[in-house]
């Protein structure tokens, strides 16, 4: 079966980036990414390529390349599907926040509608694949859905996890460490399927590197994989607080760790915790899972992982508040980067967001800078907490367009974002035109401590 037209629901960080690297590597396919935000598909088409809405190292480029080639970005719904051969579903899988698993399970409303409008849509027979992340054996909803309320066309359920990592999505989709492909390989149709994909990614992917399973191991897998790095994150975020009662430093014991190829060196930073869409809402959808089959172990488990990450941030939060003598009331606090880390305008669940809450919360005054994250943003961030006033969240935070901006006259600096400019910073001239004792608080260990320690900061970092 050859593949002469995708369409993928969902122009978000994981459509946009994928579909457009899908579309450079086979040009002879067409590609459409199909989104019921007007306003999202509309800076995607936007005639500056700088504008589109996600940024990524290196993605404004290939869109320029193959946009209105064979890259489309339409609010069509319908059109796509129809005139697809295969079809992605990249839509949002965020926690419920209501009802059976409210703050636990994934909230699968959007695949569920994605599905119903495929089968209202489609005329002739369709592969359909999961890109979105999703508890294991939603599959088997999906074909339920689709077989029962479609117009009596086959189709083939395919699990198609994503893998990048925001900030080097590019990167990452063009040398992927693995495609993973589940489907129902005991079907000459599903195999059929599959090896559909696998020849899609072939295109650039050595073939070693493209795994087909059983779609339940598929879908489970990108769940642990999540699941595996952030516990790592947190299994050295946990030592980071020994380190600071027994005069350990974290990045040497990170270090010696790693070195064991057992263990291996990376994801292994200690930082004020780890932020974006993905591992919380994935952990606590596996924690879900787990405890819908009555394995309290298992679930106990893995929720430590998140438990250990929110305490860092507020551990983080409250010793600020503890080395500037107790208070914040009043003082001005600049945070440096809002972004869940660097290279990316993705704040969700971000570090800094629940940081500037709890110093918000203390009456602290806040002014943030960060590169690629707009102050509207940083604004619907803080208000969909819900802990205060749209207006006293405008009354208390400024957002600025330089650093330096954002500490003249400040108390204190938090660092929250390893923003590669914040190392290339003039600190001299920083602490000069700061109030004095100048407290700076580095919470991603990004900075060179003796260098801040010999201008006169009071210096920070998080397992030191
Ligand atoms: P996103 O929120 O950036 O994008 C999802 C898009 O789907 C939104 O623009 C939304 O308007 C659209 N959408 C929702 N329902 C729709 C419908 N019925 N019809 C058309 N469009 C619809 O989400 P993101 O970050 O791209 O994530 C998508 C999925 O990929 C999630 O399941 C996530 O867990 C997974 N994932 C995300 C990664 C990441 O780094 N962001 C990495 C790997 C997987």
């Amino acid at each position: 079966m050859t593949i002469k037209n995708i369409c993928c629901i969902g122009a978000g960080y994981v459509g946009g980036p994928t579909m457009a690297v899908i579309a450079q590597k086979c040009p002879g396919v067409k590609v459409t990414v199909v989104d019921i935000n007007e306003k999202r598909i509309k800076q995607w088409n936007d005639p500056d390529v700088e504008k589109i809405p996600i940024y990524e190292p290196g993605l404004s480029a290939i869109v320029k390349e193959t946009r209105d080639r064979n890259l489309f970005f339409s609010t069509n719904v319908d059109k796509a599907i129809d005139e697809a051969d295969m079809i992605f579903i990249s839509v949002n899988t965020p926690t419920k926040t209501y009802g059976i698993g409210k703050g636990m399970a994934a909230d699968l409303k959007y695949i569920e509608l994605c599905a119903r409008q495929i089968a209202a849509v489609a005329k002739n027979d369709k592969i359909v694949i999961e890109k979105s992340t999703l508890p294991v054996r939603t599959a088997a909803a999906l074909k339920n859905i689709l077989d029962n309320t479609g117009n009596g066309v086959k189709y083939q359920i395919l699990s198609n996890p994503e893998f990048l990592a925001e900030g080097t999505a590019v990167e990452d989709l063009k040398n992927p460490d693995r495609v993973l492909i589940g489907g129902d390989i005991e079907s000459e149709e599903g195999r059929e399927a599959m090896e559909a994909l696998v020849n899609i990614y072939a295109s650039w992917v050595p073939k070693e590197k493209i795994l087909t399973t059983n779609v339940w191991s598929s879908e489970l897998s990108k769940l642990t994989a999540n699941a595996f790095l952030a516990q790592r994150v947190s299994s050295i975020n946990a030592i980071s607080e020994l380190c600071e009662k027994t005069g350990a430093d974290v990045n040497e014991v990170a270090k010696a760790v790693g070195m064991d190829s057992r263990v291996g060196p990376k994801f292994l930073k200690a930082s004020v915790g780890f932020g974006g869409s993905c591992f919380q809402k994935d952990i606590l959808n596996l924690v879900y899972i787990a405890r819908t089959y009555n394995l309290k172990e298992v679930a106990d488990y893995w929720e430590q992982v998140i438990i250990m990450n929110d305490y860092q941030k507020r551990r983080f939060a409250a010793n600020m508040v503890q080395t500037m003598y107790n208070t914040v009331s009043g003082k001005k606090i600049a945070i440096l980067g809002w972004a869940f880390k660097k290279d990316t305008n993705d704040t969700r669940e971000s570090a800094a967001i629940y940081v500037a809450d709890y110093l918000l919360n203390e009456q602290a005054e806040i002014v943030v800078y960060d590169p690629k994250v707009t102050e509207e943003q940083i604004y619907s961030d803080l208000d969909y907490l819900g802990s205060r006033s749209g207006d006293a969240n405008r009354q208390a935070v400024t957002v600025v367009n330089s650093p330096m901006e954002a500490c003249k006259d400040a108390h204190a600096i938090a660092v929250l974002t390893e923003w590669d400019e914040f190392k290339q910073l003039d600190w001299k001239k920083i602490y000069d035109q700061m109030l004095k004792p100048a407290f700076l608080f580095d919470g991603r260990r990004l900075l060179e401590p003796n260098t801040k320690k010999e201008i006169g900061f009071e210096f920070y970092a998080i397992g030191n």
